[in-house]
């Protein structure tokens, strides 16, 4: 129920720093689950994504000690169950990690299909491959997905398209499978290789993550381990394409700036400035973008969830930029809200086309998505006037202190809250 209001049109300026990655703490918090000893996890994400995660853990019998903000002590000992509640799954994607981490430890899980942002069908059958291909047996059964192994041994297993799900879906399953998995086709985001290092560190044994080949050898059991999660690549880019899109000059800290490259050279082409240091990158925006084209593809490629962030920007270019999007079906139904906005784009299938205007002006929003939303408080950012963002709640799924972060930068940007309709309830 809650709303975003901001009042844009002033350039951001000052530090912002970067968060720990969503979908590489949405992998590793069920990887907990493989572990015979408690684990403890830094740099976690204060977002809804993860708190769903933690809740299902405690549901699953697991304790979980949060040590500051950023800091969780998993103890997955006591977990004695294999199965996670429809109510918690149909929260979010990454909830069918958890059937590659209970078979991994139960040889069993039963879950209802995860839920996530909406682009379209979201299918899983190349995770159900995977663990085909490792011995288990996957059925829906009333509603469930069902998976269980008499034992589980490795296999090669080529995945018909690139899949950040599956690819870790499976690693998981492999970890303590009998033999050795070869995962070919693999997906090379950087939370494949954070999920690898946190395995390893556990006892694991993969090579090849960030690679199109993984290998993982199977072993009996994994110890408990000190880790810190890897900061967010999405988060920053996010920050970068705000700062250039107001045409202002933001340090960006806590970053890695290998993750950040094909956002960084993107946006160069538009004509902002980018200096990378060690942890750190500056962006400078510099007046109107020139128009620039742009296809979103898997790692190392332009990020699909960098898709729409990125379209806003162009809503303002100096001519005429097309952005294909080259991993989902169907991302771009948010288009229409930023054409409240002013903006002129033409979407035909996978394809925007984007005819610059010279500003956009104020207007009433809704995020559809998580990703979506944070595209939103960027136009609203660029736009004249005072816009007003519905359904934060998708973007509260990821994005820590989001408003925060944005006010320090010198945005006039707050947060109403409502009441919603379960104090509604209780009132009644
Ligand atoms: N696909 C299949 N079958 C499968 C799996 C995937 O056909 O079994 C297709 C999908 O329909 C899609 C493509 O393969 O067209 C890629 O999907 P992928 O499995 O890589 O996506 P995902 O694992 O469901 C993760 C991120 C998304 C991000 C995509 C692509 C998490 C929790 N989610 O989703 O992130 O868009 O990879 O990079 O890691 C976000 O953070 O906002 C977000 C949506």
């Amino acid at each position: 129920m809650d709303k975003i209001i901001i009042r844009g049109g002033k350039p951001l300026n000052g530090e912002v720093t970067i968060s720990g990655a969503k979908n590489a703490a949405v992998a590793i918090i069920p990887a907990v689950l493989l572990c015979d000893e408690p684990c403890r996890i830094e740099n976690v994400p204060e977002i809804s994504d993860v708190a769903t995660l933690i809740r299902i853990i405690y549901e699953l019998g697991g304790r979980v000690k949060i040590i500051n903000g950023s800091t969780v002590e998993i103890d997955p000992r006591h977990i004695n169950s294999f199965v996670v509640s429809a109510d918690m799954s149909r929260r979010m994607r990454a909830s069918s990690y958890f059937i590659g981490a209970m078979l991994g430890r139960f040889k069993k899980a039963r879950i209802a299909p995860p839920g996530g942002c909406n682009f379209g069908v979201r299918p899983i059958d190349q995770h159900i491959k995977g663990f085909e291909l490792l011995g288990a047996k996957v059925i829906i059964d009333n509603g469930m997905v069902d998976a269980r192994a008499a034992e589980l041994r490795g296999n090669s297993i080529y995945l018909d398209m690139v899949s950040v799900g599956a690819t870790i879906n499976i690693m998981l399953a492999a970890v303590k499978a009998k033999g050795l998995t070869v995962i070919e086709n693999a997906a090379r985001e950087p939370h494949i290789v954070d999920l690898a290092n946190f395995l390893n560190s556990m006892g694991a044994d993969i090579m090849g993550a960030g690679t199109d080949i993984i290998k993982i050898r199977g072993v009996e059991s994994l110890h408990g381990t000190t880790y810190s999660i890897i900061p967010d690549q999405i988060e920053a880019g996010t920050y970068m394409v705000a700062a250039a899109a107001t045409g202002g000059n933001v340090l960006i800290k806590n970053i890695i700036p290998k993750h950040l490259e094909s956002i960084g050279a993107k946006l160069e082409e538009t004509g902002a400035i980018i200096t990378e240091f060690d942890e750190e990158l500056r962006v400078i925006g510099r007046g109107r973008p020139h128009h620039i084209n742009i296809k979103t593809m898997p790692h190392p490629g332009f990020p699909t969830d960098m898709q729409p962030q990125i379209t806003t920007l162009l809503s303002v270019a100096d001519g005429t930029s097309v952005v294909t999007e080259g991993v989902w079906d169907n991302r771009f139904r948010y288009v229409e809200q930023l054409t409240m906005l002013g903006a002129h784009i033409k979407v035909d299938g996978k394809v925007a086309v984007i005819t610059g205007v010279d500003r956009l002006s104020a207007a009433p929003l809704r995020a559809y998505d998580l990703r979506a939303g944070a595209a939103m408080v960027i136009g609203a950012l660029m736009a004249d006037g005072e816009s007003s963002i519905e359904n934060v709640e998708l973007i509260d799924r990821g994005y820590e202190k989001l408003i925060e972060k944005f006010s320090a930068l010198g945005a006039d940007i707050k947060r109403i809250t409502y009441p919603g309709p379960s104090i509604m309830s209780d009132a009644l």
